[in-house]
């Protein structure tokens, strides 16, 4: 057996705390953003080097629309200038690009580029990095349960299942979450990924995203480690499994 440390196949992260950083420096919050944005680049590359399949990051949630319209707007840009500068080189990588939520939304602009950006990467395969924007974990369910009813317009409630649902979240494409990390202290999870979250171990550092770095991720990766992942089970029943291997 190997003796090297588990490591998770799928991270998701909130990344919070981009506007106390610039805060604490008598900065705009949206310097903060800039920040928190070269992080994703230095977080992308630190998880495509250590072979991680499937990296999740929430930048806009279907609630940050009600932020004030300047920070929106620098939000939105430093997403075109993301796809505009980065991907280039991220593709090099392997990195293969999605964007979950509701891009209706967005400038046409920006859904040409998102468009672009994943079919440029689309025979990518080291490491799937998905940009949850316009994302909310409820309307994530909300639009899978709505297929499933236009799918199957006779449904009866009793008939509705687990497996009929999951095809159709935004997310099918991707095993569950099995670490998800929110810088910046707070300890909730947001309307993220909701449904795929139910067994994923949640780690919550008080560093600030921007501040975020490969050894903070490291930190990360040892608590997971540790953690024992029961699924439901008890602990006797996951030695008894192993000793069986
Ligand atoms: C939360 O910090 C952060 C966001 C709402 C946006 C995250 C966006 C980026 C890191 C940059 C753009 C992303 C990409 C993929 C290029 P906050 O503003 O809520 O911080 P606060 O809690 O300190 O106010």
């Amino acid at each position: 057996m190997s003796s090297e440390p588990a490591l998770p196949q799928h991270i998701a992260i909130i990344m919070d705390g981009n506007g106390r950083w610039a805060k604490k420096r008598f900065l705009p919050r949206t310097v903060g953003h800039v920040k928190g944005a070269a992080g994703v680049r230095r977080i992308v590359k630190a998880c495509a080097d250590r072979d991680i399949r499937y990296l999740t990051l929430f930048a806009f949630s279907t609630e940050n629309w009600r932020r004030p319209p300047e920070e929106v707007s620098t939000l939105m840009d430093l997403f075109v200038q993301y796809l505009q500068k980065e991907m280039a080189d991220m593709s090099s990588e392997g990195v293969r690009l999605r964007v979950i939520g509701d891009r209706s939304a967005f400038p046409q602009d920006l859904q040409a580029r998102i468009a672009a950006a994943e079919q440029a990467t689309a025979h990518n395969t080291t490491l799937h990095l998905t940009v949850a924007a316009n994302y909310g974990g409820q309307w994530d369910i909300l639009q899978a349960m709505q297929k499933v009813l236009v799918a199957n317009p006779n449904l009866k409630p009793d008939e509705l299942t687990e497996s009929m649902l999951s095809p159709h979240l935004s997310m099918a494409y991707a095993p569950e979450p099995d670490l998800f990390i929110r810088t910046g202290g707070e300890q909730r999870v947001s309307n993220f990924l909701l449904w795929q979250l139910a067994y994923t171990e949640l780690y919550f550092t008080d560093t600030l995203w921007p501040d975020f770095d490969v050894s903070h991720l490291q930190d990360a990766f040892a608590w997971y480690a540790q953690r024992e992942r029961r699924f439901g089970r008890t602990s006797a029943q996951l030695t008894d499994q192993t000793n069986t291997m």
